[in-house]
């Protein structure tokens, strides 16, 4: 049996095997240029001649005719005639591609006679990158890109804005750029860190992307993870705080100032340079860990709770979030938000939002049910699994493979799940080689949640699968954690998890009490 991942809605085998004939670069142009450059990348790492560009070897009809594969879709033949691929849209022969490779890296230049008929359970498969914590060139950004195609993802999740760090260049203020984008040490030492993308660099990543049939959605996060901004325009803050770049993990205490009319300036002139670079009509607004402490007793912040009839600063924090929402509209701009974990009915947030949610929809579903009968969307990344920077000692291979993301949802509702998406957070990633040990082979487990019918699911079948997904991701010079490491044993999942946590043992926890204090007596003495 062919060990494909993730799984295809039918597989049907005949007796009978194809011999890839040699290439032949006169035809060399069956495939469009997208499709055979990421063909050719696969082949150079394979080490395997480019049998695409023979006649002999592959068909590729894209028609009308068949608009029942939708947009993504695909037929994938192989029989005495060759290697035939039929779809609705030019993303469909790049997924039938993407799994063309999966049966050249078992099978080499002898490929079984099948039929593969395939489309995706979700309209949205997506991977988040924190490039805030930790920079990540651009090199390695496309390099993920690269993996999130084989996974058959077609959503990038680009967390450009953080506390610990600006990464994406806004000519109107340069200084984000500047200053913005460099601290002076980090959780793992005095050392420096820093970087950000020219506004070009940007345009070079989106193109790249979409070479790979993959949408873009930028994060802006506000109003909370905004320290970096705040380093270097004061007065974005309450109380005009002087800080620094933000050196540590933790949530930060000092937010964007929501009573002030100068705060909306910036953010939209922020999301005007974003709109320009990000053209896949989607902006993420981040609304994660707002705390509102500094809200609660600004005196800007409660005017504008006044002014606005509403009940206390969560409720500001809706109707901030709706009002920049309002601002991507008239753009033409739909909105993604993280719901986290506080869940709330949302009387004053626009329905019209996608929520990014965090809990599990078991957990919540009473809160989602209501915000879903509103009109509301939401895309899964239910913390428990699909954080992929939890130690595997919280979050196993096999628990992430068996997560039902849409647990309690009626049949009726599911028109409002628009799918998954499996965020890594950086806090604790530095470097490539563990954002792969973190995030592979999990993302194998996940994409079959984003792609496959959960009745094709099974988890034996799964594991009997990895080596081709090892070897796939060996192609890609990739190494992922074992399967060992990724199921570790009880003892060693409670030492990860003592060793992940130690985190909150940090002297910030003390320093915020402290400014706390500072900030509150100052306002009360004003
Ligand atoms: C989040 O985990 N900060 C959404
Ligand atoms: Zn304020």
């Amino acid at each position: 049996m062919l060990k494909l991942i993730p799984v295809p809605n039918s597989v049907k085998y005949e007796n009978g095997y194809f011999q890839l004939k040699k290439d032949n670069l006169n035809d060399n142009n069956i495939l469009k240029n997208n499709i055979a450059n990421d063909i050719e990348q696969f082949a150079n790492g394979f080490g395997i001649f480019s049998f695409w560009k023979n006649k002999e070897n592959l068909t590729v009809s894209v028609k009308d005719d068949f608009s029942i594969l939708g947009d993504e879709g695909y037929r994938l033949k192989i029989d005495e005639n060759g290697i035939l691929i039929e779809a609705y849209k030019e993303n469909g022969v790049f997924y039938a591609i993407q799994t063309l490779k999966q049966i050249v890296v078992q099978c080499g230049e002898k490929l079984p006679f099948v039929s593969i008929e395939d489309k995706p359970r979700f309209e949205f498969r997506g991977f988040m990158l924190d490039v805030g914590r930790y920079f990540y060139t651009v090199d390695e950004v496309k390099h993920f890109l690269d993996l999130m195609a084989i996974h058959k993802l077609n959503k990038f999740h680009f967390h450009l804005t953080e506390d610990q760090g600006w990464r994406v260049e806004i000519k109107k203020y340069p200084l984000l750029t500047e200053k913005g984008s460099k601290r002076s040490h980090t959780n793992f030492g005095c050392v420096p860190r820093s970087g950000y993308y020219t506004q070009e660099q940007i345009r070079e990543i989106v193109e790249y992307a979409h070479s790979k049939y993959i949408k873009v959605i930028p994060e802006f996060d506000i109003p909370g993870h905004t320290v970096s901004a705040i380093a270097c325009y004061p007065e974005l803050s309450c109380f005009n705080r002087k800080l620094d770049v933000a050196t540590h993990w933790g949530v930060k205490h000092d937010i964007l100032c929501a009573g002030k009319e100068s705060t909306y300036k910036f953010v939209y002139d922020v999301l005007d340079e974003l709109a320009e670079l990000f053209p896949d009509g989607e902006i993420h607004l981040g609304g994660d860990e707002a705390v509102k402490m500094r809200w609660d007793i600004c005196p800007h912040c409660q005017a504008e709770i006044k002014k606005q009839g509403l009940k206390d600063s969560e409720e500001l924090q809706q109707f901030f979030m709706t009002k920049v929402n309002a601002y991507l509209n008239k753009k033409g701009i739909k909105t993604i938000m993280w719901n986290w974990d506080d869940i709330k009915p949302t009387e004053h947030l626009d329905p019209s939002i996608t929520w990014n949610l965090c809990a599990s929809t078991e957990a919540s579903l009473n809160c989602i049910r209501g915000e879903m009968a509103a009109g509301r969307d939401l895309i899964v990344n239910t913390t428990f699994p699909y954080y992929l920077d939890f130690p595997y000692g919280w979050v196993n291979l096999k628990f992430a493979y068996e997560f039902n993301p849409v647990k309690g949802i009626t049949e009726d509702e599911m028109k409002h799940i628009r799918g998954v998406e499996a965020p890594l957070w950086t806090e604790y990633v530095s470097n490539m080689k563990k954002a792969h040990y973190m995030t592979f082979p999990r993302l194998g487990a996940i994409c079959e949640n984003a792609w496959s019918l959960p009745e094709q699911k099974d988890w034996q079948w799964f594991c009997d699968r990895m080596d081709m997904y090892y070897s796939l991701l060996n192609v890609y010079g990739v190494k992922p954690a074992t399967i060992k490491q990724s199921m570790p044993s009880k003892f060693v999942g409670a030492f990860s998890s003592l060793w992940f946590n130690r985190r909150m043992l940090h002297w910030q926890g003390l320093h915020n009490l402290i400014d706390d204090a500072i900030v509150k007596a100052k306002a009360k003495h004003n």
